[in-house]
């Protein structure tokens, strides 16, 4: 059989606000997030001799058990009992690591498609978005894409309609010495702000319906102004990471910003643009400063898909 190839897109979190702690010591959320055109590539082979290996060109990247794309494969083909299944994948990374933009989970996703169509198991979305939600809390974001309300861990969607999606661009920040574990991000935000946490699903559906009905929203669905970003890890993250403060302050003083915010756990940081034209010039605008303090920066297009496979 030949090989097969799977695109799987970053996201960025246009919201992400913590609401409590659950039973299960996952933090409750409410957030939105966007599918941006920076993308891994992975490709997929079948093997004969049923092992799952796994190729990158990032020497950084574990290509071990540990490596989300081999936890997706063998997960995947214990659920359907086929155990002399195997496959190798290479994978080009162009996300960034541990930068808050999902690309381990969009990678984890892409897997759980592509070995789903190289394997012939035919499995269905509602089954994937379940394994998804086994492996990580953004992966059911990752395989569906788009803009999307997440609610409990991250894994319960709600479409979005973004009047501007393809049109929105985002500008991308993120210094390569830093990085920010998300377990830590979460136990830290636990830690200074878990007084402030609301403790019931009657509350918890307030702020959600907030998010629903908030200008947000209104703002995506291209009938309001776009208002501040809110992404509470930010609060927590930024006083500890230098490179978190330097990046937001220099987004916020580029013309033409529509807004800034932090990516998820963080450190990556953006903001957002009418068009890619005006990320450009703000990143042009930027070019010397942002080689002074080493920063590194990508123009992408916001709206788009989630994993999807790629035809010749
Ligand atoms: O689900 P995932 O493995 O991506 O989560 C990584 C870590 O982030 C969790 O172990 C937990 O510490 C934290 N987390 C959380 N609440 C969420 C999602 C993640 O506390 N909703």
């Amino acid at each position: 059989m030949s090989a097969l190839s799977i695109s799987a897109p970053a996201k960025i979190n246009l919201h992400l606000e913590v609401l409590g702690l659950r039973p299960d010591g996952y933090h409750e959320l409410a957030m939105v997030m966007q599918s941006i055109d920076l993308h891994d590539s992975l490709e997929f082979q079948p093997t004969a001799d049923a092992s799952i290996r796994l190729h990158s060109d990032g020497p950084e990247l574990p290509t071990d058990g540990s490596n989300l794309i081999v936890k997706a494969a063998e997960l995947l083909r214990s659920r359907v009992g086929l155990p002399e299944l195997g496959a190798s994948c290479r994978l080009h990374k162009r996300i960034p690591i541990g930068a808050g933009l999902a690309g381990g989970s969009s990678d984890g996703a892409a897997t759980l498609v592509g070995l789903d169509a190289l394997w012939g198991l035919g499995l269905g979305k509602r089954r994937l978005q379940a394994l998804a939600a086994e492996l990580g809390s953004d992966v059911p974001f990752c395989l569906e894409g788009g803009t999307q309300l997440c609610f409990g861990r991250g894994e319960r969607l709600e479409p979005v309609e973004q009047a501007l999606a393809g049109e929105r661009a985002a500008l991308l920040l993120k210094h390569p010495d830093a990085s920010v574990s998300t377990p830590w991000a979460y136990g830290r935000c636990r830690e200074l702000r878990s007084d402030y946490y609301l403790d019931n699903e009657e509350d918890f559906e307030g702020r959600r319906q907030q998010l629903r009905q908030g200008p947000l929203l209104a703002a995506l669905a291209g009938t309001g102004p776009l208002p501040p970003l809110r992404n509470d890890l930010q609060a927590v993250v930024a006083p500890e990471v230098e490179s978190v403060r330097t990046g937001l302050e220099l987004l916020r003083r580029q013309p033409g910003t529509l807004a800034v915010a932090m990516s998820g756990s963080g450190p990556s940081l953006f903001a957002l643009y009418p068009d890619l034209a005006s990320a450009e010039v703000a990143r042009t605008g930027l070019a010397g400063t942002l080689e002074a303090l080493g920063f590194e920066a990508w123009c992408c297009r916001c709206g788009g898909s989630g994993v999807s496979l790629v035809t010749a």
